[in-house]
């Protein structure tokens, strides 16, 4: 079903951004006819890359994808949907694990802005299991993640850990 004219938010930390995250997007843009992804400054967690990075790799992967704005937030996600003018917040929902806390947090949404639905998205299951930190954790231990992230962010990655190594 298309929903016309609406637009759609994805918030996330995206330190950095997976296949999980694209997955999720090529299912969104489908959907919305616009699809901003954009990444919280978010104060309570200490991400690998600075914002500016993660921005850069998020608009390095979907480049290609029509429809796809990305962009960063401060503060509040309902009060950036409203400045952007989105409907809809997404988040993916891998596994029944992830199911309270965004149910917390989209509860939380609503009770702040009602005419903000929150989406639950289901990546494929290839991705159920994924999240940043085991990549990181992967890529610091020296294995491979290809399969996990595309290589624009496995470069970085790279770059980024041997620059800590010492
Ligand atoms: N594929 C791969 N990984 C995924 C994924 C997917 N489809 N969906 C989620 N994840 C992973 C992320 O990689 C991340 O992993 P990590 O913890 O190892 O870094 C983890 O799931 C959490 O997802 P993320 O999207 O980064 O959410 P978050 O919980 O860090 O941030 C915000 C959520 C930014 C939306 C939330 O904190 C927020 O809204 N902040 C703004 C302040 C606000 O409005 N607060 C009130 C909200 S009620």
């Amino acid at each position: 079903m298309e929903v016309k004219g609406t637009a759609a938010l994805y918030p996330g930390t995206f330190d950095p951004v997976t296949y999980g995250h694209l997955d999720i997007a090529e299912r969104c843009v489908r959907i919305f006819d616009r699809f901003i992804m954009a990444v919280a400054v978010n104060p309570t967690k200490e991400p690998l890359f600075d914002v500016d990075e993660r921005l850069e790799m998020l608009r390095a992967v979907t480049g290609d994808m029509a429809g796809v704005e990305v962009d960063r937030f401060e503060g509040l996600t309902v009060e950036y949907a409203r400045k952007r003018g989105a409907q809809v917040i997404v988040r993916g929902l891998r596994a029944l694990s992830d199911f309270e806390e965004e149910f917390k947090m989209a509860a939380a949404n609503r009770k702040l802005a009602d005419e903000i639905n929150t989406v639950l998205m289901l990546p494929s299951e290839k991705y159920f299991y994924l999240n940043s930190s085991l990549v990181k954790e992967i890529a610091r231990l020296g294995g491979p993640v290809e399969c996990f992230v595309p290589p624009v962010v496995e470069e970085r990655l790279r770059e980024k850990l041997a620059s800590r190594a010492y």
